[in-house]
């Protein structure tokens, strides 16, 4: 039996800022899902480039998938980027192939709504900040109803990347994040608690490029990136934290997670972004009314993950 037949193809609709780690949710969605479409928010860089950025990688990988613009800045938050990290366009320094097609509309929120409702037990899977999702929630509070399943990268019980406390997707958008938490239980809370136990370095790079392909060399060339980013900061080796995500959905067998209530703060001078974890025992949480409850994933069979992230990319 191989990975890809131990488990159902979801159907999955992708809300992402590519963004290095983005990109290859994309093609691991697409391998081991059935990938219905991408929305396209600001996050890592501008909707320019994340939009652009979308559209190349499902080219590379030769794709028929739609790809909707969506929200351009935060609900009230400044808008910041992360490209520090993910280099001024978004991904890196590879070089990307001339534009053969454009977007199938620049209303995310509509394609998300209508789909939901058209779609039955489609998964949505936002690995960005979760401006779309809000937005989507305003137009349709009924939405978390219509899905199958919400499954975020984002957020951390016991981690922070921007701050010590806040993970950049909460961190960049968190009054969208807010609304998300509260309106649309369960999540799945695929957040820093696990990914940070997911790391692919300079070894999945050269696996990816064994296969030889256009989309294997393109991925490869954003891990390298990535890896030499997390270098210079004494890391060796790159979480990649959205594709974890994807395999979250596709092979849940591989993750540990439980229920907790969690809400994101807003107005804490050193805390505004923060995931809140509730772990307490249910008794002490009962005494008092307490935010909705989530299923946050704290430990994953990392190897397993691994390999199947590169299986993906072997195979786009
Ligand atoms: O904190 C990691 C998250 O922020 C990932 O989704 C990465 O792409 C960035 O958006
Ligand atoms: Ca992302």
């Amino acid at each position: 039996m191989t990975s890809d037949t131990m488990s159902p193809r979801p159907r999955i609709v992708l809300d992402c800022d590519p963004g290095l780690d983005d990109a290859i949710a994309i093609l691991t969605a697409a391998h081991f899902g059935e990938l219905v479409g991408i929305t396209t928010v600001n996050g890592n860089v501008g909707i320019e480039h994340t939009t652009h950025n979308a559209l190349a990688t499902a080219q590379i990988a030769g794709l028929d998938v739609p790809v909707h613009r969506g929200a351009a800045r935060p609900l009230i938050a400044p808008t910041m980027d992360a490209a520090r990290i993910h280099g001024a366009t978004g991904l890196g320094d590879v070089t990307l192939p001339g534009l053969t097609r454009s977007v199938d509309s620049e209303d995310a929120v509509a394609f998300l709504c209508d789909t939901a409702r058209s779609v039955d037990d489609l998964h949505l899977v936002a690995v960005g900040p979760l401006t779309n999702v809000a937005l989507a929630l305003r137009h349709d509070p009924d939405l978390r109803s219509r899905l199958g399943g919400l499954t975020i990268m984002g957020g951390g019980a016991h981690a922070g990347n921007v701050t010590p406390v806040a993970e950049f997707n909460v961190w960049a958008d968190p009054e969208a994040a807010a609304i998300v938490f509260r309106e649309a239980a369960p999540i799945t809370m695929v957040g820093l608690d696990v990914t940070h136990k997911v790391l692919l370095g300079g070894d999945e790079a050269a696996r990816m490029r064994s296969a030889g392909t256009p989309a294997a060399d393109f991925a490869a060339g954003l891990l390298d990136y990535a890896y030499d980013r997390c270098r210079e900061y004494g890391l060796d080796a790159a979480p990649v934290h959205d594709a974890t995500a994807i395999i979250a959905v596709t092979h849940p067998h591989l993750f540990r997670s439980s229920s907790h209530p969690v809400a994101v703060e807003l107005h804490g001078e050193h805390t505004r972004g923060m995931t809140v974890t509730d772990v307490r025992p249910a008794a002490a949480i009962a005494a008092a009314p307490a935010p909705p409850a989530h299923d946050v994933v704290w430990d994953a069979d990392a190897q397993a993950v691994i390999d199947l992230i590169v299986e993906a990319v072997v195979n786009s």
